[in-house]
Protein backbone atom coordinates (compact mmCIF):
# COMPACT_ATOMS: atom_id res chain seq x y z
CA UNK A 1 0.00 0.00 0.00
CA UNK A 2 0.91 3.07 -1.15
CA UNK A 3 2.69 5.80 1.80
CA UNK A 4 -0.10 7.63 2.08
CA UNK A 5 -0.26 11.10 4.75
CA UNK A 6 -1.67 15.07 4.03
CA UNK A 7 0.57 17.11 6.35
CA UNK A 8 -1.10 18.96 8.92
CA UNK A 9 -0.47 22.43 10.07
CA UNK A 10 2.28 22.26 7.27
CA UNK A 11 2.75 26.08 6.37
CA UNK A 12 2.27 27.20 9.73
CA UNK A 13 4.83 24.85 11.21
CA UNK A 14 7.46 25.39 8.42
CA UNK A 15 6.94 29.33 8.70
CA UNK A 16 7.10 29.21 12.60
CA UNK A 17 10.82 27.64 12.30
CA UNK A 18 11.85 30.74 10.76
CA UNK A 19 14.39 28.44 8.17
CA UNK A 20 17.84 30.19 7.80
CA UNK A 21 19.34 29.11 4.08
CA UNK A 22 22.13 27.72 6.16
CA UNK A 23 20.67 26.38 8.82
CA UNK A 24 20.26 22.86 10.69
CA UNK A 25 16.74 21.46 10.69
CA UNK A 26 15.52 18.03 12.05
CA UNK A 27 11.75 16.59 11.80
CA UNK A 28 11.99 14.56 14.88
CA UNK A 29 8.92 12.47 13.57
CA UNK A 30 9.85 12.25 10.04
CA UNK A 31 6.36 10.25 8.81
CA UNK A 32 6.26 10.82 4.89
CA UNK A 33 8.50 13.77 4.92
CA UNK A 34 5.61 16.18 4.51
CA UNK A 35 7.02 18.70 6.73
CA UNK A 36 10.94 17.58 5.96
CA UNK A 37 9.92 18.64 2.14
CA UNK A 38 8.97 22.09 2.68
CA UNK A 39 11.74 22.90 5.09
CA UNK A 40 14.12 21.40 2.21
CA UNK A 41 12.72 23.51 -0.11
CA UNK A 42 13.90 26.82 2.06
CA UNK A 43 17.47 25.26 2.57
CA UNK A 44 19.65 26.78 0.51
CA UNK A 45 22.58 25.50 -1.60
CA UNK A 46 25.81 25.50 1.29
CA UNK A 47 25.33 24.09 4.57
CA UNK A 48 21.48 24.22 4.77
CA UNK A 49 21.11 20.16 6.31
CA UNK A 50 17.55 18.37 7.56
CA UNK A 51 17.70 15.44 9.80
CA UNK A 52 15.01 13.17 9.55
CA UNK A 53 14.35 10.34 12.44
CA UNK A 54 11.51 8.21 12.63
CA UNK A 55 11.32 4.71 14.12
CA UNK A 56 9.01 3.30 11.65
CA UNK A 57 10.74 1.70 8.46
CA UNK A 58 7.89 2.25 6.21
CA UNK A 59 8.12 6.13 7.04
CA UNK A 60 11.96 5.85 6.64
CA UNK A 61 11.56 3.95 2.85
CA UNK A 62 8.59 6.65 2.10
CA UNK A 63 10.38 9.73 3.39
CA UNK A 64 14.24 8.60 1.56
CA UNK A 65 12.19 8.56 -1.58
CA UNK A 66 10.28 11.62 -1.72
CA UNK A 67 13.23 13.40 -0.21
CA UNK A 68 16.01 12.29 -2.39
CA UNK A 69 15.88 14.58 -4.80
CA UNK A 70 17.44 16.97 -2.30
CA UNK A 71 20.72 15.09 -2.34
CA UNK A 72 22.68 12.96 0.48
CA UNK A 73 24.43 16.70 1.51
CA UNK A 74 21.28 17.98 2.18
CA UNK A 75 19.13 15.16 3.68
CA UNK A 76 20.01 12.68 6.44
CA UNK A 77 17.49 9.93 7.51
CA UNK A 78 18.35 7.90 10.82
CA UNK A 79 15.73 5.23 11.79
CA UNK A 80 15.50 6.20 15.79
CA UNK A 81 13.07 6.72 18.72
CA UNK A 82 13.33 10.68 18.72
CA UNK A 83 14.21 9.93 22.50
CA UNK A 84 17.66 9.37 21.16
CA UNK A 85 17.73 12.65 18.92
CA UNK A 86 21.33 14.06 21.09
CA UNK A 87 23.35 11.06 21.00
CA UNK A 88 22.23 10.64 17.31
CA UNK A 89 23.14 13.93 16.21
CA UNK A 90 26.24 13.53 18.07
CA UNK A 91 27.01 10.70 16.29
CA UNK A 92 27.09 12.32 12.90
CA UNK A 93 29.10 15.75 14.28
CA UNK A 94 25.86 17.99 15.51
CA UNK A 95 25.95 19.01 18.73
CA UNK A 96 23.09 22.13 18.23
CA UNK A 97 20.49 23.22 15.34
CA UNK A 98 18.23 25.23 14.37
CA UNK A 99 14.74 24.41 14.31
CA UNK A 100 13.46 21.00 15.59
CA UNK A 101 9.61 19.92 14.06
CA UNK A 102 7.81 17.69 16.29
CA UNK A 103 4.63 16.45 14.52
CA UNK A 104 3.43 13.37 17.11
CA UNK A 105 1.02 11.14 16.65
CA UNK A 106 0.47 8.15 14.07
CA UNK A 107 0.73 8.82 9.99
CA UNK A 108 -2.53 8.34 7.68
CA UNK A 109 -0.55 5.73 6.31
CA UNK A 110 0.00 3.10 9.97
CA UNK A 111 -3.58 4.11 11.04
CA UNK A 112 -5.14 3.03 7.14
CA UNK A 113 -2.87 -0.16 6.71
CA UNK A 114 -4.27 -3.06 7.95
CA UNK A 115 -0.62 -4.85 7.99
CA UNK A 116 0.59 -2.32 10.23
CA UNK A 117 -2.14 -3.75 12.48
CA UNK A 118 -5.18 -2.32 14.05
CA UNK A 119 -3.79 1.28 15.27
CA UNK A 120 -7.50 2.08 14.09
CA UNK A 121 -10.60 0.51 15.22
CA UNK A 122 -11.83 1.43 11.76
CA UNK A 123 -9.56 -1.41 9.97
CA UNK A 124 -9.92 -5.15 11.27
CA UNK A 125 -6.54 -6.23 11.86
CA UNK A 126 -4.44 -8.18 14.68
CA UNK A 127 -4.02 -6.28 17.54
CA UNK A 128 -0.09 -4.65 16.62
CA UNK A 129 0.35 -0.86 17.16
CA UNK A 130 4.08 -1.04 17.46
CA UNK A 131 5.04 1.96 15.53
CA UNK A 132 8.76 0.36 15.45
CA UNK A 133 8.47 -2.71 14.26
CA UNK A 134 11.42 -3.87 16.01
CA UNK A 135 9.71 -3.74 19.40
CA UNK A 136 8.81 -7.16 20.90
CA UNK A 137 5.80 -6.37 22.77
CA UNK A 138 2.40 -5.70 21.15
CA UNK A 139 -1.14 -4.60 21.96
CA UNK A 140 -2.16 -7.85 21.84
CA UNK A 141 -0.03 -8.69 24.78
CA UNK A 142 -1.17 -5.37 26.89
CA UNK A 143 -4.85 -6.44 25.75
CA UNK A 144 -4.12 -10.53 27.03
CA UNK A 145 -1.28 -10.56 30.02
CA UNK A 146 -2.21 -7.01 32.06
CA UNK A 147 -3.84 -7.87 35.02
CA UNK A 148 -7.52 -5.62 35.18
CA UNK A 149 -6.06 -2.90 37.71
CA UNK A 150 -3.40 -1.92 34.92
CA UNK A 151 -6.00 -2.24 32.09
CA UNK A 152 -8.25 -0.04 33.90
CA UNK A 153 -5.31 2.32 34.45
CA UNK A 154 -4.68 2.57 31.15
CA UNK A 155 -7.68 3.31 29.68
CA UNK A 156 -8.19 5.76 32.46
CA UNK A 157 -5.21 7.87 32.44
CA UNK A 158 -4.68 7.43 28.22
CA UNK A 159 -8.16 7.03 27.05
CA UNK A 160 -9.89 9.51 29.50
CA UNK A 161 -12.83 7.24 29.24
CA UNK A 162 -15.55 7.40 31.95
CA UNK A 163 -16.02 3.73 31.45
CA UNK A 164 -12.87 2.51 31.82
CA UNK A 165 -13.37 0.07 34.49
CA UNK A 166 -16.15 -1.53 32.80
CA UNK A 167 -14.22 -2.05 29.55
CA UNK A 168 -11.40 -3.38 31.55
CA UNK A 169 -13.78 -5.89 33.17
CA UNK A 170 -15.37 -6.72 30.27
CA UNK A 171 -11.68 -7.13 28.24
CA UNK A 172 -10.87 -9.38 31.24
CA UNK A 173 -13.89 -11.65 31.40
CA UNK A 174 -13.93 -12.13 27.49
CA UNK A 175 -10.39 -13.87 27.46
CA UNK A 176 -11.07 -16.36 29.39
CA UNK A 177 -12.72 -17.94 26.68
CA UNK A 178 -9.95 -17.57 24.82
CA UNK A 179 -7.30 -14.37 23.29
CA UNK A 180 -8.45 -11.39 21.82
CA UNK A 181 -6.42 -11.41 18.96
CA UNK A 182 -7.95 -8.57 16.49
CA UNK A 183 -9.06 -4.66 16.30
CA UNK A 184 -12.70 -6.24 15.50
CA UNK A 185 -13.11 -8.56 18.41
CA UNK A 186 -11.56 -5.70 21.17
CA UNK A 187 -14.52 -3.51 19.11
CA UNK A 188 -17.05 -5.65 20.13
CA UNK A 189 -15.64 -6.32 23.77
CA UNK A 190 -16.14 -2.53 24.24
CA UNK A 191 -19.35 -1.83 22.55
CA UNK A 192 -20.84 -3.78 25.13
CA UNK A 193 -19.04 -2.01 28.00
CA UNK A 194 -20.59 1.24 27.17
CA UNK A 195 -23.95 1.90 27.32
CA UNK A 196 -25.86 2.11 24.38
CA UNK A 197 -27.53 5.89 24.98
CA UNK A 198 -23.62 7.28 25.09
CA UNK A 199 -22.40 5.36 21.83
CA UNK A 200 -25.30 7.26 20.11
CA UNK A 201 -23.98 10.32 20.84
CA UNK A 202 -20.45 10.39 21.99
CA UNK A 203 -18.67 8.91 18.67
CA UNK A 204 -16.84 5.89 17.96
CA UNK A 205 -16.86 3.61 21.45
CA UNK A 206 -13.50 2.54 20.68
CA UNK A 207 -12.06 5.62 20.36
CA UNK A 208 -10.56 6.56 23.78
CA UNK A 209 -9.40 2.89 24.55
CA UNK A 210 -7.58 2.37 21.21
CA UNK A 211 -5.73 5.87 22.11
CA UNK A 212 -4.70 4.89 25.24
CA UNK A 213 -3.24 0.96 23.98
CA UNK A 214 -1.43 2.60 21.24
CA UNK A 215 0.13 5.55 23.97
CA UNK A 216 0.92 2.45 26.67
CA UNK A 217 2.54 0.42 23.86
CA UNK A 218 4.52 3.01 22.60
CA UNK A 219 5.63 4.96 25.68
CA UNK A 220 3.98 8.14 24.21
CA UNK A 221 3.65 10.43 26.77
CA UNK A 222 6.87 9.07 28.69
CA UNK A 223 9.18 9.57 26.29
CA UNK A 224 7.73 13.29 24.76
CA UNK A 225 7.61 14.74 28.69
CA UNK A 226 11.44 13.13 28.64
CA UNK A 227 13.13 14.51 25.59
CA UNK A 228 11.62 17.79 25.50
CA UNK A 229 13.84 19.25 28.01
CA UNK A 230 16.89 17.84 25.35
CA UNK A 231 15.11 19.11 22.58
CA UNK A 232 15.40 22.79 23.79
CA UNK A 233 18.98 22.03 24.96
CA UNK A 234 20.16 21.35 21.41
CA UNK A 235 18.89 24.42 19.83
CA UNK A 236 21.07 27.56 18.97
CA UNK A 237 19.88 30.85 20.08
CA UNK A 238 17.29 32.37 18.05
CA UNK A 239 16.69 28.56 17.11
CA UNK A 240 12.97 26.89 17.34
CA UNK A 241 11.41 24.09 18.43
CA UNK A 242 7.93 23.23 16.78
CA UNK A 243 5.26 20.85 18.29
CA UNK A 244 2.18 19.83 16.76
CA UNK A 245 -0.29 17.47 19.05
CA UNK A 246 -3.37 15.43 18.76
CA UNK A 247 -4.97 15.55 22.06
CA UNK A 248 -4.54 17.05 25.57
CA UNK A 249 -2.45 14.82 26.67
CA UNK A 250 0.04 16.08 25.05
CA UNK A 251 -0.89 19.16 24.61
CA UNK A 252 -0.70 19.82 28.32
CA UNK A 253 2.93 18.33 28.50
CA UNK A 254 4.13 20.73 25.82
CA UNK A 255 2.14 23.65 27.04
CA UNK A 256 3.84 23.15 30.95
CA UNK A 257 7.38 22.20 29.58
CA UNK A 258 7.32 25.63 27.18
CA UNK A 259 6.48 27.61 30.50
CA UNK A 260 8.75 25.95 32.64
CA UNK A 261 11.45 26.64 30.34
CA UNK A 262 10.34 30.21 29.75
CA UNK A 263 10.13 30.77 33.39
CA UNK A 264 11.95 28.29 35.48
CA UNK A 265 12.30 30.50 39.12
CA UNK A 266 10.93 28.67 41.71
CA UNK A 267 11.78 31.25 44.33
CA UNK A 268 8.43 32.10 46.18
CA UNK A 269 6.25 35.25 45.20
CA UNK A 270 7.30 37.34 47.99
CA UNK A 271 11.02 37.56 47.03
CA UNK A 272 12.75 40.95 45.97
CA UNK A 273 15.10 38.80 43.44
CA UNK A 274 15.69 35.60 42.49
CA UNK A 275 18.11 33.49 44.45
CA UNK A 276 16.99 30.64 42.75
CA UNK A 277 19.72 30.39 39.88
CA UNK A 278 17.50 28.94 37.03
CA UNK A 279 17.71 31.10 33.83
CA UNK A 280 15.16 31.61 31.17
CA UNK A 281 16.29 29.02 28.18
CA UNK A 282 13.82 30.99 25.99
CA UNK A 283 10.37 32.59 25.14
CA UNK A 284 6.75 31.01 24.11
CA UNK A 285 6.27 32.36 20.65
CA UNK A 286 2.45 31.22 21.00
CA UNK A 287 0.43 32.18 23.82
CA UNK A 288 -2.27 30.33 22.47
CA UNK A 289 -1.78 27.36 20.08
CA UNK A 290 -2.04 27.63 16.44
CA UNK A 291 -4.95 25.84 14.96
CA UNK A 292 -6.07 24.62 11.70
CA UNK A 293 -8.20 27.34 9.21
CA UNK A 294 -11.33 26.45 8.19
CA UNK A 295 -9.89 25.41 4.77
CA UNK A 296 -7.47 22.90 6.00
CA UNK A 297 -10.39 21.46 8.45
CA UNK A 298 -12.49 21.07 5.07
CA UNK A 299 -9.83 19.41 3.31
CA UNK A 300 -8.08 16.87 6.28
CA UNK A 301 -10.78 15.86 8.88
CA UNK A 302 -7.52 14.61 11.14
CA UNK A 303 -6.81 17.51 11.36
CA UNK A 304 -9.18 18.64 13.91
CA UNK A 305 -7.43 18.44 16.91
CA UNK A 306 -4.42 19.33 15.71
CA UNK A 307 -2.59 22.33 18.42
CA UNK A 308 0.97 24.20 17.01
CA UNK A 309 3.14 25.26 19.81
CA UNK A 310 6.39 27.16 19.05
CA UNK A 311 8.94 27.88 21.78
CA UNK A 312 11.95 29.79 20.58
CA UNK A 313 15.41 29.66 22.28
CA UNK A 314 17.03 32.97 23.60
C1 LIG B 1 1.96 12.28 12.12
S1 LIG B 1 3.28 11.34 11.48
C2 LIG B 1 4.38 12.56 10.82
C3 LIG B 1 4.01 13.01 9.44
C4 LIG B 1 5.00 13.96 8.81
N1 LIG B 1 5.13 15.18 9.57
C5 LIG B 1 4.59 14.29 7.39
O1 LIG B 1 4.27 15.46 7.10
O2 LIG B 1 4.60 13.38 6.54
C6 LIG B 1 4.12 10.86 12.91
C7 LIG B 1 5.33 9.98 12.68
O3 LIG B 1 6.11 10.03 13.87
C8 LIG B 1 6.64 8.77 14.12
N2 LIG B 1 6.89 8.74 15.56
C9 LIG B 1 6.01 8.87 16.56
N3 LIG B 1 6.63 8.81 17.75
C10 LIG B 1 7.95 8.65 17.49
C11 LIG B 1 9.10 8.52 18.30
N4 LIG B 1 9.01 8.53 19.64
N5 LIG B 1 10.31 8.42 17.71
C12 LIG B 1 10.40 8.38 16.34
N6 LIG B 1 9.33 8.47 15.52
C13 LIG B 1 8.12 8.61 16.09
C14 LIG B 1 5.60 7.79 13.64
O4 LIG B 1 6.20 6.56 13.31
C15 LIG B 1 5.03 8.53 12.41
O5 LIG B 1 5.69 8.11 11.23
Amino acid sequence: MAFEHVSVLLHETVDGLNVKPDGIYVDATLGGGGHAYEVCTKLGEQGGRLIGIDQDADAIKAAGKRLEGFGGEKVTIIRSNYCDMKPRLHEIGIDKVDGITVDLGVSSYQLDTAERGGFSYRVDAPLDMRMDQRQKMTARDIVNDYSESELYRVIRDYGEDRFAKNIAKHIVAERTKGPIETTGQLNEIISHAIPMKIQKTSGHPSKRTFQALRIELNHELDILRDTLDDMIDLLNPGGRLCIITFHSLEDRIVKSSFRKNENPCICPSHFPVCVCGNVSKGKVITRKPILPSEEELTVNSRSKSAKLRIFERA
